[in-house]
């Protein structure tokens, strides 16, 4: 039978959304299906900003960042009339179901859809890698290697002034990222949100390789942990007598979400594309789309809304052991 599917992208834009929506486009497409794409998220659900999309549509957009349909956070579609006219929009074109890219606070929106009778599928996509359901999630790798590269440039001139810099990347609530680049950029410390910062013992940290004679010193600091960077900054600051570095910091933000997609954000965004056409195709619908232990996997959205993915602890004790 010919469904009508539409896509959109909702929340924060995470790079490997366009390969997402192109391969929902070209998958749905390849099976005979009518495709549409929703303007800014929500919103263009509510204002009806709604047209067909076809294979060609989605050309040459693989390679860049952000999200061709535009995203937006939308506090009309918390209410339920929202909703309600949302669903009357998508009715009107005829549109049975529909694909929702994005990561947690977007999905609790396909969830209340799903409760409300229309079908939805959502796609696992966030930088802060902090949506139950998905190992992994559309953006994370990209934004990874944007918070590597810049600790690179960081340590290059930390260590030309025998600095310490403080440096802050994003995760809400989520300490993935900081944890993840710490390590991978061999930082000296890290904050996270999961885990309480004793400031004194990073002190002492700090006061140690500037007595071993190290050039420099780097602390990664998750924006939602206890101690961000501009707390961090200032105890250091009080403390700079016995730190013997003078201290730097600067905040990454948004420059994190601006990436090229990675090699691996396109594939993941293309094997998510496929997978969520695949579910719909089953009739299988209230799922999130994600990759468990490598595995395209589909999880139903009451078991992941409103929930925290939690850090792993191995990765702490690493981060712990290496610094
Ligand atoms: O959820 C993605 C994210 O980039 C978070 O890491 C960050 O806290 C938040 O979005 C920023 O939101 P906004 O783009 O609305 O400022």
């Amino acid at each position: 039978m010919t469904k009508k599917v539409a896509v959109l992208t909702s929340g924060g834009d995470a790079p490997g959304m366009n390969a997402a929506i192109r391969s929902v486009i070209r998958c749905g497409v390849r099976k005979g299906w009518q495709m549409f794409g929703v303007q800014h998220g929500y919103q263009g659900l509510i204002s009806g900003n709604i047209y067909e999309m076809n294979t060609r549509d989605v050309g040459g957009i693989i390679q860049r960042g952000g999200t061709m349909l535009g995203s937006a956070r939308c506090p009309e579609f918390m209410t339920v009339d929202g909703r309600k006219l949302a669903i009357r929009n998508m009715y009107q074109l005829g549109i049975d179901s529909l694909v929702v890219i994005g990561g947690n606070g977007t999905q609790t929106g396909s969830y209340e859809l799903h409760r409300m009778g229309f079908p939805v599928v959502g796609i696992a996509s966030t930088i802060d890698n902090d949506l139950c359901g998905s190992d992994i999630t559309i953006g994370v790798d990209t934004a990874l290697n944007i918070a590597l590269e810049a600790i690179d440039r960081l340590k290059v001139t930390a260590s030309s002034h025998q600095r310490a810099f403080i440096l802050e990347v994003m995760g809400r609530k989520c300490g993935y990222l900081a944890l993840m680049s710490g390590i991978a950029g061999g930082a000296e410390a890290i904050t996270l949100p999961e885990i309480p910062t004793d400031p004194e013992e990073l002190a002492q940290t700090l006061q140690a390789a500037y007595e071993h004679g190290k050039s420099h010193a780097l602390v990664v600091a998750a924006e939602g942990a206890d101690y961000n960077a501009a707390k961090l900054t200032e105890f250091f600051v009080t403390n700079r007598d016995r730190l013997g570095f003078s201290v730097r910091s600067t905040i990454l933000g948004h420059v994190q979400r601006g990436g090229t997609p990675s090699a691996y954000d396109r594939n993941l965004g293309s094997r998510f594309g496929l997978g969520a056409i695949e579910a719909l195709d089953r009739g299988e619908t209230g799922v999130l789309v994600g990759q468990i232990a490598s595995k395209i996997t589909t999880t139903p959205l009451e078991d992941i809304v409103g929930k925290t993915k939690a850090l792993d602890m191995e990765l702490v004790r690493l981060a712990k052991l290496l610094d």
